[in-house]
Parts: C-alpha cells; structure tokens; sequence
C-alpha cells in the first residue's frame, strides 16, 4: 500500500488561460463513491468508470487525476492494486502514465473534514458534515476529472454514525438505507442525471426536515425537503413558499420543469457564498435560507426569496446544460441572475426592483471594473477561478443577457433559450452556444455583441443635443468610448442598446420620427460605432431627451442637464426608472456643489431646489410609497466616488452629511407627518403595502433622527420598543446606534444583545450595525467587536458582518488618515489567509482601490498591502494582490 500524505505548500500560483482549452484526455460514466464518515479521519473509496475521450487529440496521454490535501491509501486498475511504480502522486495530481482504453479506477483517500477551515470540500459546521464543491472544491474529496466538461452519472453511499449523523443526504433519490454494526447506518443515493462534480453534495448531521411537495404542470409530484438545526424549523415557511413560486415560475415563463422525485435545501452556518445549486440538493447559507418575521427583515426575506429562486433556477441554467470551462462562468450565473431579477421583477415592483439592481451595478461593479481586478464578464486568464465569483460575472454578465433579450424581444429571446436547452441538454458548453442560439432564431448578426463578454470596464456614452428651431428638428449626438483596463489598451465600440423617449417641457412624451420612420413615444437606438447622431423630426419646440430607460446598458451616460431639466425629469418621465434617475442625478449634481465648496473652504448652502423638490414628494397621499421611500435615498458615498477621478473621501463625507442634516431639518414636519401616516398598530404582515409602508416610515425616521430632535429619538426609541417585527426593530435601533449622542444607541445595542444573543444570524446585524456607525469611534468598536464571544474568524457570516461591513459600508473611518483602517484590514487578511484564502481574498479587495485617492492614503494602503505580501500567500491572495501592487 502506497502511502502519499500531500504537504500544505502552495504550488508556485500558475496561470490558466482560456485559449489552451483542450477537451479532457478521459471521460467518466459512472462513478461509485463510498464515504465513512468520520470528523477528523473520514474515508472515501471512489470507483471511476474511464474511458479514453475520442475527442482529445493525443490518444496516448497519461491519466491526469486532480486531488488536494488527500492521504492516498490505495490505488486499483480493474481490480488490481497498483505498484507504486506505475502512479504518481505530487502535491496536487495523481497521474497514471500509461493506463487502458477503457477501465476502472478505485482510489481509497482519508481526509479530514474537522481540520478544513477553507469550506471547500467536506467540511463541519456547527457538527454537521456538509460540502461545497464549486469551483474545484471536490479534488479534496477524492481523486478526479475536477473540470466541468467531465459528466458522469454518481452514486453514493455514506455510512456514519447513527446517533450522531442520523440523516445523510447526497444528489438523486434515496435508494437504499439499513442498520450496521457499532450503531452505524448507511444510505444508498442514486443521481440519474450526469453531471460534473461541482454539482456533488454530501450532508450528515442532526438536522429536521420541513416538508411539502410540488406537482409539476405535467402532473409530476417532487417531494420537497428544508432540512435545519431543530431551533430553526420555525424559519424554514418563507423558503419553502418562494421554492414553490420558484417552480411555478419557470414553468410559466420559460417552460422549465423539475426533473427529480425529490429537491433539498440544507441550512449550514458555515458558507463561503451565498448558496449551491448542487443537483436535488442545494446547500445555503443559513443567511439566505432562514427567515422569520421576528428576527428577520423585510431584506432578508427578499433576499432569501431571490436566491431561493436562484438556485433553482440553475436546475436548467447551469445544471442540465452546463459550462465547458470555468471561463464560461457567466453562462450559468449571467443568466440565471438575470432569471432570477425577472422573477423578483414579477413578484414585486419592477421600477424598485431594477433600480436597487443599478445601485449596486453602477457603484460597486462600476468601481470593480475601474480597479486592478477588473476583468471581463468571460475572463480569459485566472489563476485562482474562486476570484472570479465577482459582480461583474453575475451581474454585468446578467445585464448582457438583459440587453440581449430586449433586442431580440422576449418572445424571440423565449425561442432562443428553449433551443439552447433542447440542443445542449446534457453538455457543457460556451457562451458562444448560448448566443448563436439567439442569432438563429432572430435572424440577427450578434458578432459585435460578443465583444460585451471579452471586453473589460464600463463604457462611457456622452450625449449631447441639439434642437433647430428653424428645421423643428433635435439631434441627439452618442459618443462611446471604453477606457483602458489592466491588459485592455485599447477599445473597441460596443453595441449598446439606448432605450430613450423625448418629453415635451408640458410634460408629454412625444411621438418619435427618425428619417420618415414612426417610432411612438418610445424606442431602443442601437449604438454601434464610436460616434452617432440621431435626427428627430417635427418638434415643434425644444424637447428633453430622457435617454437610458430602465437603464438598457451598463454604461455611464452623461448628458448636460440643467438641476432645473432633472426636477422636471423626476416629475414627468414616463419611464419609472428614469423618474428616480433623474432624482439621483439632481441630488447628484447638488452635492457636488457643497464638494466643491467644502474643498476651497467655503461655508456650505444646499442650494433650496432640492428642498423644494424633496417637498413636493412629501407633500399629500404618495402614489407609490416603495417608490417614494427610493426617491428619499440621497446617493450613496460610493457612488459619489465614482463620479470623481480624484476623490475626496472627507469632502465627501462632510457634503452628503450636511446635505443629509439640511433636508432633515428643513422637512421635519412633512417627514414627521409621513411617518405617522405610515406607522398602524397592525400586526406585521408580508404584504405589499406593509412592506412599504414599514420601508417608508423607517426612510422618514432615519431622516428624523439625524436632526437629534428629542422628540425624534423618542420616537425611535418607542418603536424600538414596541416592534413586533426586526424590520422596525433594527431601523430603530441603527437610528439610535448612529446618533452623534451614543448614550440612547448604546443602551438598546444592549438591550437588542440581550433579547437576540442565541440567535447567529440577528447577532450578525448587530455587529454590522454598530460598526457602520459614522462617528470616529467606529474604528475602536470594531477592535472590541473583534474580541466579542459571539465574533469568530472561523465564521464567514462574521467576518463579513464586522470587517465587510466596515470597509465596504463606513467608508470615511475605513479611510482614516492614520491608516488604522487599512492596518485592521490587513490584520484580519493574514490571518483568515492561513484558514479561509477564499473570504481573505474577498475581505482584502476593498485595500486594492487606492487609484483614485490621494497620495498620502495611497501610500497607507499600499504599505498595508506589501505588509500582507510578506506572508506565505495562497494563490487566491497572490493572484490579488499581485494585480494590485503592479
Ligand atoms: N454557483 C453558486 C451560485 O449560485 C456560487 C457558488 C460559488 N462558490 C465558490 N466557492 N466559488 O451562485
Ligand atoms: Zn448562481
């Protein structure tokens, strides 16, 4: 028996690109996995059916299994052990030189699940055994293709300990279980579906199930199974309802059915990301599963209802057909997020829906696009694919599907998705596949909109327009243009879908006549080249464009309206999107004044059109309270920034704070009436109304609080107090938490600690909310949150609870002039780099954004970095910071 422990050494980190794809040497058909589960000594014996791959193009080459952090037992061919001279085990490969055409493999590994802090593969949380094999988690679980062109049909046994383990649960359908020896048990799980190994999943722990069950609009009935910690099966009703609106849903709008008897859910507290679409059994983050009014908001429930919805739909996107390579990440997440944006949109208010979409697009994967890791939605180089889960990838690459279906339409865009799965049922494929789908059924040549997937950064589009009052005429010029990004000199133009209307200055949209063409009032213009100009006929008096409706491109448009054009914009565009844009961009330009003013020392004046305008949407019964409660957003610091090439992070702060405080004062009697006209003494309920009305009435209350009014922070206080519901409970507590006065705020932290502390996910709020506090105490509440019993490095949740939170959301103390910020940061990315690469190379990406700051905070950052350079780096931290420090 050979015996070959691999050492924890990194490999010198190497590159992959997507041009050396080559198909895989060996395919697998059947794989018979065996695991006796054992917390620090588990045992996997794997039987690999293999057989020569026809396609590759050296009918000679070695058998190349991937494998990590295994201790190899044994290895057998046909059923003959190996001689050691005939394998060869590195550090991560096990290679057989010159093996059959057609044989099978059995490998025995041991492994240890209680010891694996880095949560990919089989690991423990909280007791219970549970795995995480996207991307290439499942070479540390035994010998294998790891790669997600390599499909096989699993079974899986799992033997544990009864009493300990009573439920084990793996892909497919159960189809055997029995009693053994020394009170242990196994089970017997069949997947009928091949499928690469990311999609495996093991569970076993002491978990209980919440049942129900589905039938499928052909009649089939799915049993479908929650299985959570005992103290959670109360939170388990919201997840279940959005599953089976989920199913529903897909069958409806994109005639996709379940294909199993049988769809788990299992909560873990212990998870990398968000969820696992793992075939019959998605594993979650408790985060984004569990849900309780008590003890959850309005957000969460949100939250839990997308990726709910999410994850399922990956059943067909990225399940049945799924990607060649990791390079084709956006193929399955690009399009299953923009599935599952089109399902919140019709479980909700689409307007509000797509605006909270851009906010996060445009702020945070705008700054991911103009940083060191800037990457396309189909990078073509990685050396760690975990960093490469990023918001361009989902989201960016959801907006590229979006503008693919608004211009081919949605009823061509239906064809070409249910040609896609028809074609590629069963593969792995490429984005191309996807696309020239689409191509075929409209007709149209989508060569240039290929470019969308392998070109990096945000597109800038300026528009200008002119009216001929003589000719009745407006032109409206578009230039695009992409800036350079790391490895992206130079540009090319994009297609870019610009969906726009004109509105007359009485407020009416006005119908659209371009070179004797009749448009209506509204129409989608397909810029193509860098520079365009579009002429618009029989106006009789000077137009306002409102161009981007629904925001129909990832881009930054600029355009020179006057603060006057953007009130009137807020008031009458037709395009609900647009209405809120044209609010933000007022807002916007408004507190770039007080900037201006703040850095050459002039004393601050809100100029009172904003007031004014502000007023007018208090004022009288609102329309759309949900809207209303956006409307009363004031941009966020992180947007401000991307406005600037040069950003001053204090200036920043210091405008929008005032700006903040001067609206607060001068509106206090309509935010106050506001208020009162949205709080009832009804019990809480999910509905439509409440919801807005609860997020509205907490909108006004933030805004009431920031003056230090008595009478407002009592009003905090009572529905502090009095909340049946952690919607009001954590608004009321994060306005008394981020008063100036701490004494109120400090008091209910630790009343709220007090009532919640047996409860993970309402402790994370509590740590997120008091180190978002925007005081320059912040910093130290951190440390000492630090040191809090409930805190754990070992906990993702956590970390991102109370070092994300703090970087990502308090971004002036972040930025402190000292660099203790940075410094905190850093700490924190060398130690979670020894246990987690993946949370440290995420948690240390807000380091790696000094571009565009000042020269005295750029040194600090960097020095930060290098500092962390120091270290034994895993490549997922290397690969980062190398980019960075470039
Ligand atoms: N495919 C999962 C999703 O639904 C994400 C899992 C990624 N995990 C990872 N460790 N990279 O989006
Ligand atoms: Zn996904």
């Amino acid at each position: 028996m050979n015996q070959a422990v691999s050492t924890q050494a990194p490999l010198a980190p190497q590159t992959v690109h997507l041009k050396d794809y080559q198909p895989p040497a060996f395919l697998i058909n059947q794989v018979e996995l065996n695991f006796k589960l054992e917390p620090s000594a588990t045992l996997v014996t794997s039987l690999l059916h293999l057989q020569r791959n026809p396609a590759h193009p050296d009918g000679r080459a070695p058998l190349v299994l991937d494998g990590q952090q295994l201790k190899l037992l044994s290895v057998e061919v046909d059923g003959q052990p190996l001689a050691a001279s005939d394998y060869q085990v590195t550090e991560n490969h096990l290679t057989l030189p010159q093996p059959p055409a057609e044989f099978v493999l059995q490998t025995q590994v041991e492994i240890d699940p209680a010891n694996n802090t880095a949560l990919e593969g089989l690991y423990l949380s909280s007791g219970n055994f549970c795995t995480q094999c996207e991307a290439e988690g499942f070479r540390r679980i035994t010998y294998y293709l790891d790669r997600p062109d390599v499909l096989a049909r699993f079974t899986t046994r799992i033997e544990a300990d009864k009493e300990a383990f009573p439920v084990l649960l793996s892909n497919g359908n159960p189809t055997e279980k029995g009693e053994l020896d020394k009170g242990k048990h196994y089970v017997i799980w069949e997947d009928p579906f091949p499928k690469p190994c990311y999609l495996f999943a093991l569970v076993g722990g002491d978990l209980h199930p919440v049942k129900d069950s589905y039938t499928t609009s052909s009649g089939r009935k799915v049993a479908l199974e929650i299985w959570v910690e005992k103290e959670n099966l109360h939170k388990c009703d919201h997840a279940l309802e959005s599953l089976k609106k989920a199913m529903r849903w897909d069958e409806d709008t994109y005639g996709r059915e379940y294909d199993l008897d049988i769809y788990m859910i299992v909560a873990v507290n212990d998870f990398n990301m968000g969820a696992m679409e793992n075939k019959g059994l998605n594993i979650f983050n408790s985060a984004c599963v569990l849900a309780d009014p008590k003890s959850e908001t309005d957000m969460a429930f949100h939250r839990v209802e997308s990726v709910v919805a999410h994850e399922y739909f990956h059943n067909w996107s990225g399940n049945r057909v799924t990607c060649r390579d990791w390079f084709q990440l956006s193929l399955k997440e690009g399009f299953t997020v923009f599935r599952d944006q089109q399902f919140s949109a019709d479980q909700h208010s689409p307007a509000v829906e797509r605006i909270q979409h851009v906010a996060l697009l445009r702020t945070a994967q705008f700054a991911e696009d103009a940083s060191p890791t800037a990457h396309p939605v189909r990078p073509d180089s990685y050396i760690e694919i975990n960093n490469f889960y990023t918001l361009t990838v989902y989201e960016k690459g959801s907006e590229v599907v979006r503008m693919l279906s608004e211009l081919v339409g949605w009823d061509t865009f239906r064809k070409g998705s249910d040609l896609y799965f028809e074609r590629f049922d069963g593969q792995a494929v490429t984005v191309e596949d996807f696309v020239n789908c689409m191509a075929e059924v409209s007709g149209l040549n989508l060569d240039q909109f290929l470019i969308w997937y392998s070109q990096a950064g945000t597109p800038q589009v300026k528009a200008e327009g002119r009216y001929d009052a003589e000719q009745k005429t407006f032109t409206l010029t578009l230039k695009q243009e992409t800036p350079p990004t790391p490895g992206q000199k130079d540009k090319q133009p994009l297609l870019i879908p610009i969906k726009m209307g004109l509105v007359s200055r009485t407020g009416h949209p006005l119908p659209l006549e371009i070179d004797g063409e009749f448009h209506g009032t509204e129409t989608v213009l397909q810029l193509n080249k860098a520079e365009q100009s579009f002429t618009f006929h029989h106006l009789e008096s000077e137009p306002l464009p409102s161009l981007l409706r629904g925001f129909s491109a990832p881009v930054k448009l600029s355009y020179a309206y006057s603060k006057e054009d953007l009130a009137f914009l807020l008031q009458h565009d037709p395009d609900g999107f647009n209405r809120w844009d044209a609010g933000q961009q007022l807002a916007l330009t408004t507190l770039q004044e007080l900037i201006s003013a703040q850095q050459q020392g002039q004393d601050l004046e809100l100029d009172p059109l904003l007031i004014n305008t502000w007023k007018q949407l208090l004022e009288g019964q609102p329309e759309d309270p949900l809207m209303l409660a956006e409307l009363l957003q004031l941009p966020s610091e992180a947007y401000i920034a991307e406005q600037y090439e040069c950003v001053d992070i204090d200036a920043i702060h210091i405008a929008r704070d005032y700006a903040r405080k001067t609206l607060a004062t001068a509106l206090y009697p309509e935010f106050l009436r506001l208020y009162h006209l949205y709080t009832s003494d009804q019990p809480w309920s999910a509905e439509a109304q409440q919801l807005a009305a609860r997020r509205l009435k907490n909108t006004c209350l933030s805004f009431l609080v920031v003056t230090d009014a008595a009478e407002a922070l009592q009003l905090a206080e009572q529905q502090f107090q009095q909340a049946d519901n952690m919607t009001d409970q954590q608004a009321a507590l994060t306005c008394l938490a981020h008063a100036e006065n701490n004494q109120p705020g400090d008091a209910a932290l630790q009343a709220f600690a007090r009532q919640w502390a047996r409860d993970p996910l309402v402790m994370d709020t509590w740590f997120s909310i008091q180190v978002t506090r925007p005081h320059p105490d912040a910093l130290d509440r951190v440390k000492a949150l630090l040191e809090h019993p409930a805190f754990s490095m070992k906990n993702p949740n956590k970390v991102r609870a109370v070092l994300g939170a703090f970087a990502g959301q308090n971004r002036h103390n972040f930025h402190r002039r000292d660099g203790a910020g940075y410094q905190l940061l850093a700490n924190a990315v060398i130690e979670l780099n020894k246990t987690n690469p993946q949370i440290a190379s995420r948690l240390v990406l807000p380091l790696t954004r000094f571009q565009k700051l000042d020269d005295f905070r750029k040194g600090k950052m960097k020095e930060a970095l290098e500092r962390i350079q120091q270290e034994k780096l895993s490549p997922d931290l290397y690969e980062v910071i190398q980019k960075a420090l470039v």
